[in-house]
């Protein structure tokens, strides 16, 4: 029979040990090496004994036991698939120290399969023919999988050095008591052809002496007997395991110079010479190879065809333990790159085994090995293979050195992938772990027991610590701390010992609750303080305890693993936490994004939790971070409690670029929960034990898979049955809503049409639109009506809702879209543009057409991007004609710069339309209702009733039922949104958008109590998205309420004693005033005239309370309402109000419609008010006819005569406000068409006392003031910065948290800023510090932020603003940041600058009087404003258009360097900018827009 590669190392084995266990499998034979061997030398002069094993009988069992009991030097022939089942076995081994040395031969392995294959232990027998053949490929992967057991690892590349190590590893295995593993390629080890020296007489006792023997066997008997059936299995339940009695393990170093030593031994003999890590190639490379010894000859081979000057190769022949020093000292200093060499048959890890010991080489070093690099580090790259290493070829080598590796990840040919990392610190990029890790520690602080992760901040980062490793080391403290347990209880009951009785109650309480983490403390602590009492008395047993009195307290054990793990559980860890049965906690990380998820349904992620699940006793979550902090709270807390394994499966996407931003994660996240690819949800057994439901869902929808789990569980209806909201969502699998979809948007159209047609003749129009905000949409319902007008059947829909083929369907189609991103298809024309624009035929010769486009010709104001104007109606109207079909007329264009926006070129185009439709002028028909059609709405709605009630109980939607419903709902403080993150996703798979509310609190001045805090606080986890937004006007925001929660929302809210009547509408809206009315006595009588006039301007509806908290006014009959300041049509646009006590205009008293200046008399009284009219924001891009404006100061009143001049001025408002045009509407457009002398007239007409002079006042900055400060009243103030007025928890600052410990033993009160801060007012001296150490131990003492971003604000725009067209919360404190570094280094950190942004140019943040300011265009890109004034009393101007955040940083960092160096003293940046000319003064709204 021909010789195989296990011929030489039988031969060796053979020659170096007392027994030999073969490892027999269907496909692999290795005792027949053994049955042919012929030299009989064996060490000691008697033939080991041999024992054939099987694979599939768990060999390595009986082998670990055997080498226990008998503490032979024990030989292993086996394949290297049979490793996998062995790991449990193989750190028992290492545990014991067994001098065992495993001889594998690495097996091929069908990439895609290699479970099952594992499984059946039966491995394909093909011949290794290297990657690409049908997958089947010589896998190290075996071999990397157990490289944390405690093994030492030795790898060769040729059949002589697998020879020669052979003998080198059993002789090390012996000398320093660790066993090893050596192992070869199958292909090299069997195939080479080439003669071998086998000289194992003369070598063997050279290597292993007599001497060496006795010593091991000394060592040997220190290790005492184990109980090994029960070590793996239930450890908890106090069986002992005797493995930590073991002695330490070898360390590094002495096994690193042990195989050293025994190499040059070896070298003496044969001449034939190894290094354990060996460098090959010139002493001045740049660029060295890295590779292991296996796997590393065709790289070799290539290396030298290459003949590179400055390449050299490391060859690891002694690959565990990992020696950093040694490693290093190996690789020339003068390396740039170091290329890690590696075989990885999975594409989805992140790094490879190889690649991160080389990288953790260079961190964690002796100060010796750091200073011989001097700091630096190389650039270090990752090349992966799929083969056997042996196919990579001289051309991949030359293509690797030479590429320039422009993208991250790039494929030299399909078996060689090279993944470059940065070069300054490869690891540290990645902190996909550490706001799980941070929880931890956050939640179990001193109890946290992270056994492969040690506390660092990346479990990456640790490149030892393994799971594999973690798992055995925790087993084995679970096992010690059952065995203290065991002791304790011995110990209470034997009668003999003598024990103080309230000690043994104690140790009883203690034993009793050992598994309850508080109790467990709390009678461990008296056990521990009795024991101490006690101390030198104490004998036996006690002293015993004494002595591991650390074991009271219940660790909570984790072990962190990664996604990686998914593809094979059976192998990973996994599969060992959930079969043990111990207590210990599994966290494992899922990094892969939602969109690039693999699809691949043969190499598909095992779910983990579902296998989990299925074995019943373990308690399962999933979790994402970025979703529900909250739930992830639960989960932890909960998985710790179960007793037994848990697992939490953990969601942070990590997408394969670099500087992923929080944004791209935060987005994933939601993707993935929303679609319900990660659902988030809890399995908790102990709960059915308590009969209660062991599975809460905690997000909404559920992939098929779990749904089925649950169906077969019967859990399903159990949920249905307890929350049948969710049952809409949850039945619906996205798989079968994708199959519904056509069904039911066909039954829509067609409805629509049934109702449109109703009784009406002439051709029948389809007409489509796209459109992103509403003007193209609105132009399209204006068709509609128009049609019927003319007795045309009409029916509209987004161009996305039919198909291109139901064009050849339709007599006559009219488009109206619109123009958004860069020149792009809005999102609800895309996917028909998509097909349109790749048809080459379509039967629409019958077919006649119109187009009208919506665009902004200067939206992009480059010469160059003038092609974006319009692209899309142009395109479209092309394409129309090349594919055959009729125009009706031409090319209708709308542009935004034109006199009156889209409405002047629509005004021309429209009656051609009808034209060409054939219909006549109308005659005596209005075209438009004179009337305005909000005002319409308002009478129509029955005081603010409108059809609310009915669409709140409407459960097959998400959103209200009619669109003035969405409008009425403003008057009440909500608003209809959806999530813009998820609209994209959400449409591809037929679903409606992601409906949910907005709901705005109405806080007067800002001011909540405590235990209105608390309510918001719980309101916002129990009916929102789990934060709490502080707004730019004071008032708190909810975002995420889902439609079934609204009710219920707003009942809590009005619960709390507060309300959210009139937070919105057009009406006045909540009034601001500077938040701290105990300051002094002045805040606090300015503070009661803002709540006053408040309530004094409220709307008087009953509509609120009847929908809302269920209060019909007047039983039995029909309301009648009346409302004495606003009549049915309430105002023409919303109202704001603000009260501002000089010199702080914190609340930007110039950008309201109407504000109030406090003036005191000569002893610091309120003496009234300075009056201010016509400030406003909001204005249109493009528009010019809208403009933001500051308001004009008009006079005095006293403080008596401060509410009725209040009201008049709404009144005047009310009365001569625009109702046709909303853009046109504001106080500000009355006061510029009429002029201010005129409206002062109107106003004085009103009043029965005269408006007196303004006086004088003076204003510093609008700005919050931070930290402590006293008022006059000796009480304290702490204000804390609440980044962009969003109060939540992150693992690094749990804000939310905090600041409901404090509301808990808080007496004063919250009051919330005009710029988004929280102040926790009037603390008493005696209170402060307990307040101080819960601001310090939550975060909220952070104030050592730059002036620039202390003044900072965003809106809260994407993604539920539905008017955002850029990032603005999620996105400032990042650019901010971006320009911090300059200003810092200028010396500016201290100086305040604002700076603002909003995500549109509606202006919420108020942007239009900061000294900087972004607003948004579009994604990615802001127009800059400058020169606003400091305190907010001047607005600034354009500076420069679509700035993408690169080019922000360049145009703003020289400005800000300049401004450093050439202010003049005191100068505020507003003023330098138009000072030095950079930009002009902008002096009214109406020239706002002129630049020059
Ligand atoms: C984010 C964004 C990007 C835009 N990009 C363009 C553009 O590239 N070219 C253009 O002609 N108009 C552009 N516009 C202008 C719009 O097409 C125009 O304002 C139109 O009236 C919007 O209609 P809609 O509300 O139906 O989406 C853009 C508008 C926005 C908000
Ligand atoms: S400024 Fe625009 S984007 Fe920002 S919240 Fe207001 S409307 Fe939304």
């Amino acid at each position: 029979m021909a010789s195989t590669g296990f011929d030489n190392l039988a031969q060796a084995a053979f020659a170096s040990s007392e027994a030999i266990f073969t490892i027999n499998s269907p496909s692999s034979h290795p005792s027949r090496a053994i049955d042919r061997l012929s030299d009989k030398y064996t060490i000691s002069n008697t033939s080991p004994a041999v024992t054939t094993l099987q694979a599939n009988a768990d060999p390595f069992q009986k082998i670990q036991e055997s080498a226990a009991t008998n503490k032979e030097l024990t030989s292993v022939l086996a394949t290297s698939d049979s490793l996998l089942a062995a790991i449990p076995h193989l750190f028992k081994t290492a545990s014991q120290r067994s001098a065992v040395v495993v001889h594998v031969e690495t097996k091929e392995r069908d990439s895609d399969n290699s479970t099952t294959q594992h499984i059946n232990g039966s491995a394909a027998s093909t011949k290794s023919t290297g990657a690409g053949h049908n997958g089947v490929v010589p896998s190290y992967a075996d071999l990397m999988a157990v490289r944390q057991t405690g093994f030492a690892v030795l790898t060769s590349d040729n059949a002589q050095a697998a020879f020669d190590l052979a003998l080198v590893a059993q002789a090390a295995a012996v000398q320093t008591s660790t066993p090893f593993l050596n192992a070869v390629n199958s292909a090299a080890a069997g195939a080479s052809g080439k003669k071998i020296v086998l000289d194992h007489q003369r070598v063997a006792p050279a290597l292993i002496s007599e001497l060496d023997l006795a010593a091991h066997r000394e060592r040997q008997s220190a290790v005492s007997e184990i109980s090994l059936s029960s070590l793996y299995l239930k450890p908890q339940e106090g069986e002992a395991a005797a493995d930590s009695a073991a002695p330490t393990a070898a360390s590094t170093e002495e096994v690193y110079n042990k195989v050293e030593e025994l190499l040059a031994v070896l070298q003496k003999q044969t001449g034939r010479s190894y290094r354990p890590i060996e460098y090959q190639g010139p002493a001045n490379a740049k660029t060295v190879f890295v590779s292991l010894a296996i796997g590393s000859s065709s790289l070799d081979h290539a290396l030298k065809a290459h003949h590179a000057k400055d390449v050299g190769l490391i060859k690891i022949h002694l690959y565990r333990p990992w020696s950093e020093r040694h490693f290093l000292q190996a690789l020339p200093t003068s390396v740039e790159r170091v290329i890690v060499f590696e075989q990885s048959p999975a594409a989805h890890t992140a790094w490879t085994p190889l690649f991160l010991d080389v990288s953790a080489s260079f961190h964690a070093t002796s100060a010796d090995d750091k200073a011989a690099w001097a700091g630096k580090v190389p650039k270090i790259l990752s090349a992966r293979f799929r083969g056997s290493g042996a196919d990579v070829t001289d051309a991949d080598v030359k293509a690797a050195l030479t590429s320039e590796h422009a993208k991250p990840t790039f494929i030299i040919n399909p078996h060689f992938v090279a993944q470059p990392v940065s070069s300054a610190s490869p690891l540290q990029e990645s902190d996909v772990d550490t706001p799980y890790i941070q929880m931890l520690n956050q939640v179990f602080q001193d109890r946290l027991n992270i056994e492969n992760g040690l506390k660092t901040d990346s479990v990456w980062g640790s490149a030892n610590q393994s799971p594999e490793f973690g798992y055995g080391s925790l087993v084995t403290k679970v096992a010690a701390r059952a065995r203290f347990a065991e002791l304790v209880s011995k110990t209470v009951q034997d009668s003999n010992l003598k024990i103080a009785e309230p000690l043994r109650k104690a140790l009883t309480q203690w034993h009793l609750n050992r598994s309850d983490s508080k109790l467990a403390k709390r009678h461990g602590d008296e056990a521990i303080a009795l024991l101490q009492e006690a101390k030198d008395g104490l004998v036996g047993s006690l002293a015993e305890i004494s002595t591991q009195s650390s074991q009271f307290a219940k660790p909570s054990h984790w072990l962190i693993g990664a996604d990686a793990w998914a593809f094979d559980i059976a192998n990973s860890g996994v599969h060992h936490v959930i079969s043990s049965n111990a207590d210990i906690n599994l966290l494992i990380l899922d990094t892969e994004p939602y969109t690039a998820r693999t699809q691949n349904p043969e190499n598909r992620k095992k779910d983990i939790g579902l296998y989990a699940m299925n074995y019943g006793s373990v308690f399962v979550a999933s979790v994402a971070v970025y979703s529900s902090y909250s739930q992830v709270l639960h989960a932890l807390i909960e998985a710790d409690q179960y007793q037994g394994p848990s697992i939490v499966l953990a969601y942070l996407p990590h997408p394969d670029e670099e500087n992923v931003s929080p944004i791209t994660v935060l987005k994933e996240t939601k993707l993935a929960v929303d679609t319900g690819y990660w659902p988030l949800y809890r399995w908790n057994p102990a709960l059915e034990e308590k009969g209660e439901e062991p599975f809460r869902l905690d997000s909404e929808r559920i992939k098929l898979d779990l749904q089925q789990f649950l169906e077969r569980e019967n859990h399903l209806s159990l949920i249905i049955q307890q929350n049948p909201d969710v049952a809409r969502t949850l039945t619906h699998s996205i798989e079968s809503e994708a199959k519904a979809r056509d069904v039911a948007l066909k039954k829509k159209a067609k409805d629509d049409f049934a109702k449109l047609m109703g009784g009406l003749g002439g051709p029948p129009v389809l007409i489509l639109f796209g459109s992103d905000g509403s003007n193209a949409e609105g132009l399209a319902k204006r068709l509609v009506k128009g049609a019927k007008l003319r007795n045309l059947s009409a029916r509209y829909s987004a161009m996305d809702d039919v198909s291109i083929e139901d064009l050849t369907l339709e007599k006559h189609v009219i488009f109206v879209v619109s123009t958004a991103g860069q020149g792009e298809f809005p999102v609800n024309a895309r996917e028909f543009w998509k097909a349109l624009s790749a048809a080459t035929e379509l039967g629409v010769s019958e077919t006649k057409f119109a187009v009208f486009g919506l665009g902004d010709s200067h939206y992009w104001p480059r010469e160059e991007d003038a092609i974006f104007y319009n692209r899309p109606s142009k395109e479209l109207n092309a394409k129309l004609i090349e594919l055959g079909a009729q125009p009706l007329i031409d090319l209708g264009l709308g542009n935004d710069q034109d006199a009156d926006a889209f409405e002047t070129a629509w005004a021309v185009w429209e009656p051609l339309l009808w034209t060409s439709l054939g219909c006549k002028p109308l005659e005596g028909v209005a075209e438009e209702p004179k009337k305005s059609a909000d005002d319409a709405m308002k009478i129509d709605s029955n005081y603010l009733r409108g059809t609310i009630a009915e669409g709140l109980l409407d459960d097959t939607t998400g959103q209200l039922r009619a669109e003035a419903d969405t409008k009425l709902t403003k008057f009440h403080g909500i608003y209809q949104q959806d999530d813009r993150d998820l609209r994209e996703e959400r449409k591809k798979q037929g679903l409606e958008k992601a409906f949910s509310f907005m709901v705005r609190v109405r806080v007067p001045g800002g001011v909540a109590t405590p235990a209105q805090w608390l309510a918001m606080d719980s309101i916002s986890d129990v009916t929102a998205n789990g934060t709490l937004k502080l707004t730019t006007r004071q008032a708190f925001q909810f975002h995420g309420v889902l439609k079934r929660n609204l009710k219920k929302n707003i009942q809590l809210i009005n619960k709390s004693l507060l309300d959210t009547i009139a937070a919105c509408g057009d009406v006045n809206r909540n009034i601001m005033c500077n938040p701290n009315p105990h300051q002094s006595d002045l805040h606090k009588q300015v503070n009661d005239f803002a709540t006053d006039l408040s309530a004094h301007l409220l709307p008087k509806t009953s509509a609120y309370r009847e929908i809302w908290l269920d209060q019909k006014l007047v039983k039995g009959e029909a309301v009648v309402d009346h409302e004495p300041l606003y009549g049915p049509t309430y105002l023409p646009r919303k109202f704001k109000i603000v009260v501002a006590v000089p010199p702080n205009n914190d609340v930007d008293v110039y950008a309201h419609d109407l504000g109030f200046i406090a003036i005191t008399n000569k002893d610091g009284s309120l003496a009234g008010f300075n009056v201010t009219v016509g400030g406003g924001m909001g204005m249109t891009h493009g528009n010019k006819k809208t403009y933001p404006r500051v308001a004009d100061v008009i006079g005095f009143v006293t403080t008596e005569q401060a509410i009725e001049t209040g009201e008049k001025v709404m009144l005047v408002q009310r009365d001569f406000g625009d109702r046709m045009n909303r853009k046109h509407a504001r106080l500000k457009y009355t006061i510029d068409d009429r002029g201010i002398e005129w409206f002062k007239t109107e106003l004085q007409s009103r009043l029965p006392f005269p408006i007196q002079e303004a006086r004088p006042f003076k204003f510093l900055d609008n700005a919050d003031r931070y930290g402590w400060t006293q008022g006059q009243d000796k009480m304290w103030h702490y204000c804390c910065y609440i980044e962009n007025g969003r109060v939540k928890d992150t693992p690094a600052e749990p804000h939310k948290t905090g600041l409901r410990e404090i509301a808990k033993i808080h007496n004063g009160e919250f009051r919330l800023t005009p710029n988004q801060h929280l102040i926790i007012a009037n603390v008493k001296a005696s209170e402060k510090a307990h307040i101080q150490s819960l601001l310090e131990q939550y975060k909220l003492d952070k104030l050592n932020y730059t002036g620039a971003m202390l003044n900072s604000m965003a809106c809260v725009a994407f993604p539920t603003c539905s008017l955002a067209m850029a990032e603005s919360e999620r996105y400032l404190p990042s650019l901010v940041q971006l320009l911090e570094s300059t200003i810092e280094e200028v010396g500016l950190r201290d100086d305040a600058i604002t700076i603002r942004m909003t995500g549109c140019p509606n202006g919420c943040a108020r942007p239009y009087v900061a000294e900087i300011a972004f607003v948004g265009k579009a994604f990615g890109a802001y127009n800059v404003y400058l020169g606003g004034g400091h305190h907010g009393q001047r607005l600034n101007k354009l500076y420069k258009e679509s700035l993408t955040e690169p080019e922000i940083v360049a145009e703003l960092t020289p400005m800000i360097r300049r401004y450093a160096a050439e202010r003049l003293d005191g100068e505020h940046f507003g003023d330098f900018v138009i000072r030095v000319g950079i930009i002009k003064a902008t002096l009214s709204g109406k020239t706002f827009h002129d630049l020059s």
